[in-house]
């Protein structure tokens, strides 16, 4: 059978085993989806073995996204940009193929969620935060056609080095006491800081000045309804959860294992949370 698995360090939080699962029973796929748990000392040594151990490829996270980036033979265009890979392709030649589909899973999650008559093209996105998940975020706004991105950090520095590395004017970088203001006439806002997961203090942010129909997203999916997505909807707002973007990111990876472009059901968030 087809063997494929995530490597991480802890791992055994990770949902990805259970989720590629759920897919491989659904197509009746003889494959395997397995959790490998490996230190950091062992990451480099470990992912150079797939190939020899049989391994179509693995997703990789905490903390090995960089260790992967800096050792694959290639990366394509998301990975490089973002600087980091979630996901890897042993190809027939047994090279390595470094891919980051965070990117690719923000945007189809947002998409598919949106309504027919909302588009990106229509105004300023506002992206709160400056980590690998705003990174992956911004690069798939760039490439879905956004006009402008308000990008707002605690720390600023790190923002600005975001726009500094990817070199597009679109890119606006403000001042975090700014996020109130730069809501004003926004299409799109989407949380990318840690702020409103389960264990940490809400987002403070005051909502008035985004329009009623721009939508409002969060990359946190523990809890599923934010306090900034529950803030969203009581005052109208369309809101996204971060489920959505976790299950798409998968899609690229189960697509090139094992043969199949899997779908995002709501039976399979169901099955994941
Ligand atoms: P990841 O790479 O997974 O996105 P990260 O690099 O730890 O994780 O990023 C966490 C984000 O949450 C950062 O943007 C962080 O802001 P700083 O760069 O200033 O640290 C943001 N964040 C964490 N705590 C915050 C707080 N109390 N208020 C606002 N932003 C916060």
């Amino acid at each position: 059978g087809l063997v494929a698995g995530v490597m991480g360090w802890p791992i055994s939080h990770s949902r990805s085993p259970l989720l590629h699962g759920f897919w491989l029973r659904q197509y009746g796929i003889d494959g395997a989806y397995v959790p490998l748990a490996v230190p950091p000392d062992r990451a480099e040594q470990a992912i150079r073995a797939l190939p020899a151990m049989g391994f179509r490829g693995c997703n990789v996270t905490i903390p090995h996204k960089e260790v992967a980036f800096r050792i694959v033979d290639r990366l394509d265009s998301s990975a490089r940009r973002i600087g980091a890979v979630n996901t890897i392709i042993v190809a027939a030649d047994g090279t390595l193929e470094g891919r980051n589909t965070d990117g690719f899973g923000f945007w189809e999650n947002l998409i598919g969620s949106a309504s027919a008559t909302w588009s990106v093209s229509r105004g300023p996105s506002v992206v709160l935060g400056a980590g690998g998940a705003a990174r992956a975020v911004v690069v798939a706004l760039l490439d879905a056609g956004a006009p402008e991105i308000r990008l707002l950090n605690r720390t600023q520095a790190r923002a600005a080095e975001i726009a500094a590395d990817l070199g597009d004017a679109r890119i606006k970088v403000g001042a975090w006491d700014g996020r109130d203001a730069a809501l004003d006439g926004a299409v799109l806002l989407v949380n990318a800081t840690s702020q409103g997961m389960t264990g940490y203090p809400p987002l403070e942010i005051n909502l008035s000045a985004l329009p009623l129909d721009a939508i409002v997203t969060d990359i946190v999916y523990v809890p599923l309804v934010t306090p900034l997505l529950q803030a969203a909807a009581a005052r109208g707002n369309p809101i996204v959860d971060g489920l959505g973007m976790l299950l798409h990111q998968a899609r690229p990876g189960f697509h090139a294992w094992f043969g199949t472009d899997p779908q995002v059901t709501d039976d399979l968030r169901r099955f994941v949370l």
